[in-house]
């Protein structure tokens, strides 16, 4: 299998490079300057389909063009790092809801679909969570206690109005085992539980996600079916499995996301692809996970597009984006909800994750706001399904 990988990578990474010489390096803008009131919105073309969201970067609000571009093209809006607990509660007893509030008023202006991410998860998560006052790890009720303090503030003071919680994130390692975080270390494997429970008490009426990425891998998919059918033979609540979609050129292979998509449906469960984003660089692992401590150093040759994106690549783009989404609308009974992890290619967490500072095209538009071939393309396919 991974031989079989590792060789379709090789073929793919030698058709590009010929697309990349065979386009004779040019570098077009997809258009020239189109407004906003121009272009179809990808929310409404869908909307019959499943809602379009965007992580939203809150300090980015204030832009107009970046606002305008939410509402014109999203009907859903995920908080992309301002309700995380190193930023929503950073201190022991000290909270910051000022940015979530802000996010909040933007969503609730503009009648969006919202989502609070994230509440129980490894990263981003301040040390002190879980050490005592001479930095010792502290047991099981202790963090415990924790972890339902910081749900039932959270979830309690935005109740009714944030439709859905991410309330678990990653708790399946890339070995497809529990993740030996300090989560589950110091609570044990039932803190997924505990965590959904508490959600659940704070806001019945929220939808409640459990979220991870690289589902598409049958190991890890296998291990979260295990997970939701083991919580739910609890009667514990999930509503969504939120595949994030961190994907590649050559990663996943469609069968695998289709795969997936069929085996959480089985579970009774709504399937939301959380996080979506296509990484066109070359990735420097084996491994397509999406786990933010990974680092790289960076070398020319994993950074080959900084002057632009030549037009072959574009159509790359774009028919990968195609390929996904026609997935998605197979699966439309079963999917509520595609979020795209932001807006332009130049605010993605993609220019600087896994190696800082690179040039990065995962999103539908570019870096001056215009729409992408990508966009048009999902334009197209949305007009053909309906
Ligand atoms: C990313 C944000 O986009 C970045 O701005 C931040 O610096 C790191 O986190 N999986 C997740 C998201 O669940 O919260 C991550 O978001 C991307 C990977």
């Amino acid at each position: 299998m991974k031989f079989n990988i590792l060789s379709f990578r090789l073929f793919l990474n030698t058709t590009l490079f010929t697309c990349f010489f065979l386009s004779s390096c040019k570098f077009s803008k997809q258009n020239t300057d189109v407004g906003l009131d121009t272009i179809p919105s990808l929310s409404k073309l869908y909307e019959n389909d499943f809602y379009i969201g965007t992580a939203v970067s809150t300090s980015k609000l204030a832009d107009s063009t970046y606002s305008a571009t939410i509402v014109k093209h999203f009907n859903s809006v995920t908080a992309e790092n301002v309700m995380k607990w190193e930023k929503i509660h950073p201190q022991p007893g000290v909270y910051n809801f000022a940015a979530a509030d802000s996010f909040m008023a933007f969503a609730e202006k503009n009648n969006m679909h919202i989502v609070g991410h994230v509440l129980v998860w490894h990263s981003q998560t301040p040390d002190w969570v879980f050490q005592d006052a001479k930095g010792k790890l502290v047991n099981r009720d202790t963090l415990l206690n924790r972890m339902h303090d910081h749900i039932n503030t959270i979830v309690g003071r935005y109740k009714g109005r944030v439709h859905c919680w991410d309330v678990v994130n990653e708790a399946i390692g890339d070995d497809s085992e529990m993740r030996k975080s300090q989560w589950y270390n110091i609570i044990g494997d039932d803190y997924v539980q505990k965590a959904f429970e508490y959600a659940h008490n704070a806001d019945s009426s929220a939808m409640l996600i459990y979220n991870d990425y690289s589902l598409p891998t049958a190991s890890k998919r296998n291990a979260v079916v295990q997970l939701i059918k083991k919580l739910q033979s609890k009667g514990i609540k999930v509503d969504r499995v939120g595949m994030q979609g961190h994907y590649h050129l050559d990663y996943p292979f469609l069968y695998e996301l289709d795969s997936s998509i069929a085996a959480f449906a089985n579970l009774g469960v709504k399937v939301s692809i959380t996080e979506l984003d296509i990484n066109i660089l070359p990735f420097p692992s084996e491994k397509f996970d999406a786990d933010i401590g990974m680092k790289f150093e960076m070398n020319d040759s994993l950074n080959p597009y900084v002057n632009g994106l030549p037009d072959s690549m574009q159509v790359v783009l774009a028919n990968r984006y195609a390929d996904f989404f026609n997935i998605f609308l197979k699966y439309k009974e079963n999917i509520d909800r595609v979020t795209l992890w932001g807006i332009n290619d130049g605010q993605s967490w993609l220019n600087y994750w896994p190696i800082p500072g690179r040039t990065n095209y995962p999103l539908l538009f570019d870096r001056e706001y215009q729409p992408k071939q990508a966009f048009w393309k999902l334009v197209e396919l949305a007009k053909e399904n309906n």
